[in-house]
């Protein structure tokens, strides 16, 4: 008994020091890196550290931006600083980044400007947590080598329910960049409203911009062209592609509204809801619209929605010049006619040279493989997702749990949507498996990867769009990027702590895990 006691508790502090030690040994990085090590040192940032570039300027310019923005650093490009942060060009190393810390230098390697700026990231990130005391940071001597589980990791934003502008758009697109987020699709068009600038038919903007979800007569709100471009660099800055979505045939209300003529009908709950599908200048319409969308984005790629045309077709059939369009064309039902109506304008695309993207209602369609891109987001039709990859589609997971982000994030909250009592809260998001699925294994490399939607009929307000996305983003950001095997909630937990102390500098309104009335839930009026 004497011997034992003393050597029990020898055994747990071994053990304890153990898991200490284990605890220390995450760098703290949202998403998780793929490889890493941690070596004896420190290297400590301070004023006088250089930066040096053997390789991407824009880069290092960011990375300047940012030190100075997020750390309060200064990075000068003195050639006789006596530490520096080197960015380099190296040949091997696609699609990641390298970042080896030591005593007296950062080297972060990368074969193209993607790999860099993920570099610069990370290590951002590092100095953030490790936080500034007496004006130095102190870095631990890590030694990373990371590369993405999934090349699309997406979010997509409504504007059309209700508009945020400019500067939140800006913000979002900031943290995206934080979290190696690289495809911001941009939800443009939608019954309440019409947001993008069309020159040829100015009404679009000018009356189907007017509304929003809950004011019919809410001033028309809706982005220029000339912003149009200005988000896009903005964007491309950050490795992130904006791909844009113009909504048909359904959801085109705001678009009736401006251009009557081109309406095929709704339904009394939905009215005007759809795009006419056997008018020959309803084509020609669409097709002038799409070539000046195209302009503005330089992404290859276009959403055209092709969701929920049921809700609102009702007038189709009985619309002489659908009937005639169905006989002409051998068309036996209303899918058909949407599908008809989808593929002739996939074909506009095709010849601006740009794949067509499109909700899961269009796995059936009749839509060439190597130029399509289909969203599953039916979380209660597995069998959409099963069709998608077994017609050959590259395609992107964003089923509505968890990854709507306007569901409800914890059981008492009021204001959101529930499916069947499920909802989204951040563990949700974090553990969506997708090895879970038993995708077969010649179907795998179909799946692009994965998307949260935030649909906006509940937020008015930059409060509850704060309250949606932060820090559900995080999360998301780690299953799309990290490998299974690196991701635990837990860990994740532990380094979002600072994110979030990230968060309340920025004066977002976020949802804290930790402490959930730190921020109550913001009330939804519709
Ligand atoms: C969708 O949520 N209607 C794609």
């Amino acid at each position: 008994m004497y011997l034992v006691k003393p050597f029990s508790l020898a055994f747990l502090f071994v053990l304890f020091s153990l898991n200490f030690t284990v605890a220390q040994q995450q760098p703290e990085i949202i998403p998780m890196p793929a490889n890493y090590q941690l070596n004896p040192g420190e290297f400590l940032w301070d004023s006088k550290v250089g930066i040096t570039l053997e390789g991407f300027p824009d880069q290092g310019n960011y990375l300047q931006q940012e030190a100075l923005r997020l750390l309060n650093m200064p990075l000068l490009e003195i050639e006789s600083a006596s530490k520096t942060i080197v960015i380099k060009k190296v040949n091997d190393l696609k699609p990641g980044y390298k970042i080896n810390i030591q005593q007296n230098s950062v080297t972060i390697e990368a074969s193209n400007e993607t790999g860099a700026f993920y570099g610069v990231i990370s290590l951002i990130q590092l100095a953030h947590a490790a936080k500034e005391k007496h004006g130095e940071i102190a870095l631990p001597n890590w030694e990373i080598q990371d590369s993405p589980r999934y090349a699309w990791r997406g979010i997509m934003l409504d504007e059309s329910r209700y508009f945020f502008g400019m500067e939140k758009v800006k913000q979002l697109l900031d943290h995206m960049a934080y979290y190696k987020l690289n495809t911001f699709h941009w939800h443009l068009t939608d019954a309440p409203g019409w947001r993008i600038e069309i020159k040829s038919f100015p009404n679009l903007a000018t009356v189907g911009g007017i509304g929003n979800q809950s004011e019919p007569n809410a001033p028309a709100a809706y982005y220029t062209q000339e912003e149009i471009k200005e988000i896009v660099r903005y964007a491309r800055e950050r490795m992130i592609q904006v791909i844009p979505e113009i909504d048909m045939p359904g959801h085109a209300t705001a678009a009736n509204r401006a251009y009557p003529e081109h309406s095929g009908g709704g339904s009394e709950k939905y009215p005007d809801f759809t795009f006419h599908p056997a008018k020959e200048t309803t084509y020609a319409y669409l097709s002038q619209i799409l070539h000046e969308v195209d302009a503005l984005f330089p992404s290859n790629m276009m959403h055209l929605g092709g969701d929920e045309v049921s809700f609102g077709n009702q007038m189709w059939p009985k619309d002489p010049d659908v009937l005639k369009l169905m006989a002409k064309e051998s068309l036996t039902g209303m899918k058909d006619v949407e599908d008809y109506f989808f593929e002739r304008m996939a074909d506009t695309l095709f010849r601006l040279n740009n794949k067509v993207l499109a909700w899961d209602e269009m796995a059936t369609a009749n839509l060439p493989r190597d130029k399509t891109i289909i969203f599953w987001w039916r979380h209660d039709k597995r069998e959409q997702l099963s069709l998608s990859l077994k017609n050959g589609y590259p395609t992107v997971v964003c089923p509505r749990i968890p990854f709507y982000f306007d569901f409800l994030q914890q059981e008492d909250h009021k204001y959101g949507r529930k499916w069947a009592g499920a909802f989204a809260p951040l563990d949700a998001v974090y553990n969506f498996d997708m090895d879970a699925f038993g995708i077969k294994k010649e179907e795998e490399d179909l799946i692009l990867g994965i998307q949260a939607n935030l649909w906006t009929e509940t937020v008015p307000n930059e409060d509850r769009f704060d309250f949606l996305m932060y820090p559900r983003i995080a999360a998301l950001a780690e299953v799309v990027w990290s490998q299974k095997e690196d991701q635990s909630y837990p860990g994740f937990m532990e380094r979002l702590a600072a994110h979030l102390e990230k968060y309340k500098a920025e004066k977002l309104y976020y949802y804290d895990p930790f402490d959930p009335n730190h921020h109550p839930e913001p009330v939804y009026e519709p």
